[in-house]
């Protein structure tokens, strides 16, 4: 049967069945992601239990320093091996090791090292980016920003400028992007993204990316941790992928059906579970007003180091994080560039950071010092009276 595109439908014989998305950026694909109110929106979330979460997000630089010695060392091996056996039958593995390290395995690093998660130490995690953007010719400011659009976004015809398969599907394209091509559209991450099992060698390689809507869920957990993550929410996500060849089979029967009709979708036995997001509004009606003209948030024994708390007084949302002890902030709960509850996120390094695309705030001054956030949030005192937090939400605090 012959496929024609006209006027951005697709038609069999004549027979005008679907109309195409518009992947451009500027076309009428992104009026109509406005329309379908898929930009910008609100997302699935798996429910993991808050202290589990902090664990899960907790930065170190040892696991990402051993990675990166061993990736670069291995190139280097396999840049020699090429070397010495230039025009010889062995240059053949030689070359695929050396592209499957240089080319392959920066790729994942530079994802990693994009979201600041890999290194505790946001330098060497600057540091590992620009290498791996200069191997894969990518320019380090455009792919950082069409990224965090690719995580507002994710798989948003029109919104979204990392979808690889664009439909008609491209076959050549397949081994570039594992990790997306299901269904177009979807505000849930189990839908549009998958995870694969793969052996140890490939995770490495791919630095655990085949968890991929672990990672596209809470891109505050870093690389090292999403097997532990995955093993915590598998229950609430489709099934995953067995294996690395059977993920390429799911891939090339899709592609193969979405040549003869682009608007198949593949079918997924996702789990109805609730969002977790319904369940963090713990936001109270009754404040009491505490004598010193603030309002009592809370027993301060009643959250832990690094906790971040949602609280919701009238119509302002507000963060509540336990520094130390007897050490607490309070900011604005949302974050200035997507409107995203801070509370989800995590405390690092006397800074807040956005559950969303990983940007940052002072805890003390509210300023921003991660990008995307440009503007800072308001932070307000806060007193600790007779074993109670008491906020002063009524003026700001001076740093
Ligand atoms: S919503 Fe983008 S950094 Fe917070």
């Amino acid at each position: 049967m012959r496929l024609w595109l006209v006027g951005g439908c697709v038609t069999f014989g004549g027979f005008v069945k679907a109309e195409l998305e518009d992947y451009s950026l500027v076309g009428a694909g992104k009026a109509r992601a406005h329309d379908r109110g898929l930009v910008n929106a609100e997302w699935f979330l798996a429910d993991v239990e808050p202290a589990r979460m902090r664990e899960l997000q907790e930065r170190t630089n040892r696991r990402a320093t051993i990675d990166t010695a061993l990736w670069i060392g291995l190139t280097i091996l396999a840049g020699w091996w090429l070397a010495a056996t230039a025009w010889s039958w062995w240059s053949i593995p030689a070359m695929l090791c050396y592209g499957a390290l240089y080319g392959g395995a920066s790729d994942s690093r530079w994802h990693e090292m994009g979201h600041g998660t890999a290194f505790r130490s946001r330098r060497a995690n600057e540091i590992i980016y620009h290498l791996a953007s200069f191997q894969l010719f990518r320019g380090p400011t455009v792919w950082r920003w069409s990224h965090y659009r690719h995580h507002t976004d994710t798989i948003i015809t029109g919104r979204d400028a990392e979808i690889v398969f664009q439909r008609p599907p491209s076959v050549w394209r397949t081994i570039f992007a594992f990790t997306h091509l299901q269904q177009e559209n979807v505000l849930d991450h189990r839908y549009n993204t998958r995870t694969v099992y793969m052996n140890p060698l490939f995770r490495f390689l791919y630095s655990n990316m085949n968890y991929h809507v672990e990672h596209h869920m809470f891109p505050s957990v870093p690389y090292h941790a999403l097997p532990d993550l995955h093993a915590e929410v598998k229950d609430q996500l489709a099934p995953a992928v067995p294996t690395t060849a059977a993920a390429y089979r799911v891939i090339f029967s899709t592609l193969a059906r979405q040549h003869v009709d682009p608007t198949y979708e593949i079918e997924l036995d996702v789990p109805e579970v609730e969002s977790r997001r319904r369940r963090i509004d713990v936001g109270e009606s009754n404040w009491v007003q505490h004598a010193n003209g603030g309002i009592d948030l809370a027993a301060a024994s009643s959250m832990d180091v690094g906790e971040l708390r949602r609280i919701d007084i009238e119509d302002r949302t507000f963060v509540l994080g336990k520094l130390g002890e007897d050490e607490f902030i309070l900011c604005d709960g949302l974050c200035t560039h997507a409107n995203i509850h801070l509370a989800d996120g995590a405390l690092i390094d006397g800074e807040i950071e956005c559950p969303k695309h990983n940007g940052r705030f002072d805890c003390k001054t509210g300023e921003p010092t991660r990008r995307p956030v440009t503007q800072p949030v308001a932070v307000y005192p806060v007193t600790i009276d007779g074993g109670r937090v008491v906020g002063h939400v009524n003026r700001k605090a001076t740093s």
